[in-house]
């Protein structure tokens, strides 16, 4: 039983001595808080490496250790964008022009889907937080929190006085959450897990200016604001500063749900409309969406019918004098695919109905044609038109090949919050089900509907 799925990835590739021997290094730098991050060039072997084996595992911990030092901690210079120029920073303290008068405390922060890492906090501020001791409807409170590195995917800028004078933003921001083992929203953080209480939209909009996006836009920053806050948690639209299109035709947010950032390994096409490969939107993202210093190249951009902001704004063609981004993008890309897919909980869902589903999905519901095991996409080019799964055209329509990627179902579960599909639209697993089953006309049974649905939740 069970025997198509792996259990987790290190049990699936437990035989292999690399992964083991990468695990080994990752919990050893764990245990020594040393993460190998800075100093070693990724790219070179270790002095007397010895045997080529010996040199290809050195080098896959080196870039794990770099790609999650970037992947956690780097902001790429995008302080200058949401610090300096957006101000937002000053929305923490308080002591903005606009925006939230009262200043985010870490209640309000974590209410927003902020995500507080346990560990960076410190030993002596966790036991004074179990006392009672620290005021947690306090700004200050939350600039303390940014002075320890503690606000999962935010880093303050701190001037000499040790006052916060600019914010930057990082990969976990969206990609992360924690475990919420020391209490909810504080714990150990989870990498690539996507961040689906994160109402990044709210936050963006608290910023004393929106004048930038505004301008880049062509529309006044009381509009930006209200497309931010039309978003909602655990939403974001990575295309609003290509297209300026905030809205679907049926009124609702343009915005997608933020997917996980692993479950990667294997997969062609990335994104939900399958902009490129991992390396391709990483490249993407951190220019062109966190506004990082680094280059970017994209023809397709150039495009003004369906790309008017980006085709003005020349975004296919960004060059700077100091790039600090293309440097990090390999071990970012290691990173990211050397996560493991988490498996859900055993209780969480029925085993013998998960095989008679498996089964179903396998066979006569036809599910495995495009979401073939194990990977649960196509290998090769795994993307359709809108007609083939049966949903409208707009956000297919605001991509390069205007088509929709297969999605890989493994780890399912980290992702159910926030409905399925890439706007969410499917509430529930079931619902999803019941579409495949009127659009391809399936016929399935009650019984087998629910099959289907212990299948997708044990993946
Ligand atoms: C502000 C939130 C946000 C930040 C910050 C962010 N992402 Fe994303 N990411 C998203 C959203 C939303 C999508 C889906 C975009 C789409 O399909 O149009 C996405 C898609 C992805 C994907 C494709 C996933 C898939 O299913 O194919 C990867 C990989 C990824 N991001 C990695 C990164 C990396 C690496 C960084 C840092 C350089 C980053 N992201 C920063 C929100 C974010
Ligand atoms: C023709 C190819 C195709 C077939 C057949 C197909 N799917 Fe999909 N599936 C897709 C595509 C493409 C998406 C992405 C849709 C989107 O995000 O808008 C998707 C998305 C999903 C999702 C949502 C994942 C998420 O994270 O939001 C689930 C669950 C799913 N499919 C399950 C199934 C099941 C169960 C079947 C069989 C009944 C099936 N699929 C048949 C192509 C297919």
């Amino acid at each position: 039983m069970h025997s198509r799925r792996f259990t987790n990835s290190t049990s699936a590739y437990g035989a292999t001595r690399a992964l083991a021997f990468i695990a080994a290094a990752l919990f050893t730098q764990a245990l020594t808080g040393c993460d190998n991050a800075h100093g070693d060039d990724a790219n070179s072997a270790a002095p007397g490496a010895g045997d080529s084996e010996q040199t290809v595992l050195q080098n896959a911990t080196n870039l794990i250790g770099e790609g999650r030092e970037t992947f956690r901690h780097d902001t790429f210079g995008s302080e200058e964008f949401w610090g300096d120029s957006l101000l937002l920073h000053q929305a923490i303290l308080g002591t903005g022009l606009g925006g939230v008068g009262e200043g985010v405390n870490p209640e309000t922060a974590l209410a927003l889907g902020l995500k507080v890492d346990s560990e960076a906090l410190g030993a002596d501020l966790r036991a004074a937080i179990l006392a009672g001791q620290v005021d947690m409807k306090l700004p200050e409170t939350t600039v303390e929190l940014l002075r320890r590195d503690a606000v999962v995917g935010l880093r303050g800028f701190f001037d000499a006085q040790n006052d916060l004078r600019s914010i930057g933003i990082q990969c976990a921001l969206c990609h992360s959450t924690v475990d919420d083992s020391f209490q909810p929203g504080m714990g150990v953080r989870r990498d690539g897990w996507p961040n689906r209480d994160l109402d990044i939209g709210a936050i963006v909009a608290s910023a004393p200016t929106l004048a930038p996006v505004a301008s880049l836009l062509g529309v006044t920053e009381e509009k930006v604001r209200t497309v931010l806050r039309s978003w909602g948690p655990g939403k974001f639209d990575a295309e609003l500063l290509l297209d300026g299109q905030a809205f679907r035709p049926d009124g609702k947010t343009a915005a997608t749900l933020i997917p996980p950032a692993l479950g990667m390994l294997g997969v062609n096409m990335h994104t939900y409309t399958g902009w490129g490969s991992m390396t391709y939107w990483n490249a993407f993202v951190a220019n062109i969406e966190m506004h990082g210093k680094g280059t970017f190249h994209d023809p397709r951009l150039d495009d003004p019918a369906q790309f008017p902001v980006a085709a003005a704004a020349k975004l296919g063609h960004i060059e700077t004098d100091e790039d600090r981004i293309t440097s990090k993008l390999a071990a970012l890309q290691f990173y990211q695919l050397a996560l493991p897919i988490p498996t859900p909980p055993p209780t969480t869902f029925d085993t013998s109905a998960a095989d008679r589903g498996e089964q179903l999905f396998n066979g006569v519901a036809g599910c495995a044609t495009c979401h073939v095991p194990p990977l649960y996409t196509e290998p090769g080019w795994n993307m359709h038109t809108p007609q083939e799964i049966g949903i409208d055209d707009f956000q297919a329509s605001r991509s390069p090949d205007g088509r929709y990627r297969t999605t890989p179902l493994r780890g399912l579960f980290i992702r159910s919050r926030g409905g399925y599909y890439h706007d969410g639209r499917f509430r529930g697993l079931i619902d999803v089900v019941n579409h495949y089953d009127a659009h391809f006309v399936l016929g399935l049974a009650t019984d087998q509907k629910n099959d289907l649905v212990e299948f997708l939740r044990s993946l």
